[in-house]
């Protein structure tokens, strides 16, 4: 099994609610490592690119404004199979779906308001991390 880096965000239901030390003592509990982490504020050109793939999907627009409704924390997690073990740890997209002790079965609201995004694959991850980190950043 391979070290790998996965891009994470602890969207705006978490900061909101004054969440995000919880849900990272999850994310260490499942022994991902965060490597880099930033609070910020999405501007409404970047939640549109990052989620770029479903601009033709209907939940697209209400996505964006959600993304930019509230700080976001962006993460760099790293550990063995860190793409694969942080989805397992999010849960299903959909909480009502999410295994007992997933991150969204805990904390997610609904669908749309469900806590967190981790990356899907290796190229994503890399393209993720670019889009909010400078290498100088991510400190292993
Ligand atoms: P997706 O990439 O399919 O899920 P995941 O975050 O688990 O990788 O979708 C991106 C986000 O879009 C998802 O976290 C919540 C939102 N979304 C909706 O609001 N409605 C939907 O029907 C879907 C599929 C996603």
């Amino acid at each position: 099994m391979a070290i790998e880096q996965t891009f994470s965000i602890l969207k705006p239901d978490v900061t909101r609610r004054n969440l995000t030390g919880a849900v990272n003592a999850k994310i260490e509990a499942a022994g991902l490592r965060i490597v880099a982490q930033k609070r910020i504020h999405m501007t409404r050109p970047q939640a549109e690119s990052f989620y770029g793939v479903h601009k033709e999907r209907p939940f697209f627009g209400e996505l964006v404004e959600m993304m930019i409704s509230e700080p976001v924390v962006v993460q760099v997690l790293r550990g063995e199979s860190a793409i694969a073990k942080y989805r397992e740890v999010m849960g299903a997209t959909n909480p009502e779906k999410a295994d007992a002790g997933t991150i969204r079965k805990e904390f997610a609201l609904s669908m749309g308001e469900n806590s967190v995004h981790g990356s899907d694959a290796p190229e994503t991850a890399a393209t993720e991390i670019a889009q909010f980190f400078t290498e100088s950043e991510i400190v292993g």
